[in-house]
């Protein structure tokens, strides 16, 4: 899809980006000084502009407020030692924002769009990507239904926007998780494999529940049966069992997620045996009893790498290999640190430079 849309500059009188230390600030707290935005109406995309970052005018009936015609994505962008800017495998996020729009009804955004206002953003606020060794700059692109009507149907406009957030770590710590089986993230037929904003607050009040109880995150069972682990939090998971990398297949309940698509490469490429398919509750306990079970994790865009090191089940708490122990993990948690501060050869031709 192409678009011939120019892209209105305006920039800010003065930056903020010294009033902030970027490279120590907590996740999604603290947006640099432009935003993107690109609208849609009569059936098309309308204008784009970079204005300063700012509260924006809207409607409280806005129909994204009250149904959640709304989604999103999250990428990052890095710097090397010589002050380059990359960004992480930005053409899966735009891909996987058009699938999000298509299953919310909503218009795709045409790539021209897409990446040359993401590449202008990126290039305007450079000052603000950190160059800590595990600082980024976090880009979260999203799509919102604006039409001001409280009828439940198809909005006929809506915005495109971008906003960027310096980030450390998204968990400072190796996590703790409830297996949940009463509360469902995904269901068949459902909208888990997009990044539709609804099912990120519908996790809300279960990860409140386990979280009352002890767990940073629950890990979601399938609907069906609850026999299956499909993701935890927000992120996909993984285990290690004997020497094979498992991670539930995709489907309608699990979202293709970019860091799980580049840690199974990571390993196909290192001569792993790498299975992706349902993975069950009872075949992991097995494991951890056997002693078989070395590593599990979550990956996700935030998190990049989150090593989960105990597990809740039935009332019981299972603890994991130590962090120490993890081979695997580490060495991918390293590989694609390295590949985005471009400390090693991008042999896979995931950065793509901000020039
Ligand atoms: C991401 O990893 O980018 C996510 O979507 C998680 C987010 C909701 C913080």
């Amino acid at each position: 899809m192409t678009s011939t849309v120019d892209i209105h500059i305006e920039k800010t009188k003065k930056s903020r980006v010294s009033e902030h230390d970027i490279n120590n600030v907590p996740f999604g707290k603290c947006f640099s000084d432009h935003m993107f935005v690109a609208e849609y109406s009569d059936g098309k995309w309308q204008k784009a502009y970079i204005t300063p970052y700012a509260d924006v005018p809207m409607s409280y009936a806005m129909s994204a407020l009250h149904y959640g015609q709304a989604i999103f994505e999250g990428m990052k962008a890095y710097k090397n030692d010589k002050g380059e800017v990359s960004l992480f495998r930005p053409i899966e996020n735009f891909k996987r924002m058009n699938k999000s729009a298509i299953r919310m009804a909503m218009p795709e955004i045409p790539e021209e769009i897409y990446m040359n206002g993401l590449m202008e953003l990126i290039r305007l606020d450079s000052a603000w990507v950190p160059s800590s060794e595990t600082g980024s700059l976090y880009i979260r692109p999203f799509l919102i239904a604006t039409d001001e009507a409280i009828g439940v149907k198809i909005s006929d406009t809506y915005k495109f926007v971008i906003i960027t957030c310096p980030a450390g770590k998204y968990y400072s710590e190796p996590i703790k998780v409830l297996v949940e089986t009463n509360f469902y993230r995904a269901v068949k037929g459902g909208v888990g494999f997009v990044k539709a904003a609804g099912n990120y607050g519908r996790s809300l009040y279960p990860t409140k529940l386990a979280q009352q109880k002890g767990y940073q995150q629950v890990i979601w069972t399938d609907s069906e049966t609850q026999k299956y682990f499909e993701e935890s939090g927000t992120m996909n998971v993984m285990f290690v069992i004997g020497d094979t990398l498992l991670t539930p297949g995709l489907s309608d309940t699990i979202l293709d997620g970019v860091t799980r698509n580049s840690v199974l490469a990571l390993a196909r490429e290192w001569g792993m045996k790498v299975e992706e398919r349902k993975v069950s509750i009872v075949e992991v306990f097995e494991a951890i009893d056997k002693g078989t079970l070395k590593e599990v994790f979550g990956c996700g865009t935030a998190a990049t790498i989150a090593q989960i090191i105990g597990i809740g089940y039935n009332g019981k708490d299972y603890a994991l290999p130590p962090v120490s122990e993890r081979k695997f993990s580490t060495r991918v948690d390293d590989t694609l640190r390295n590949i985005r501060k471009g400390k090693v050869e991008d042999t896979l031709h995931w950065m793509m430079k901000v020039s």
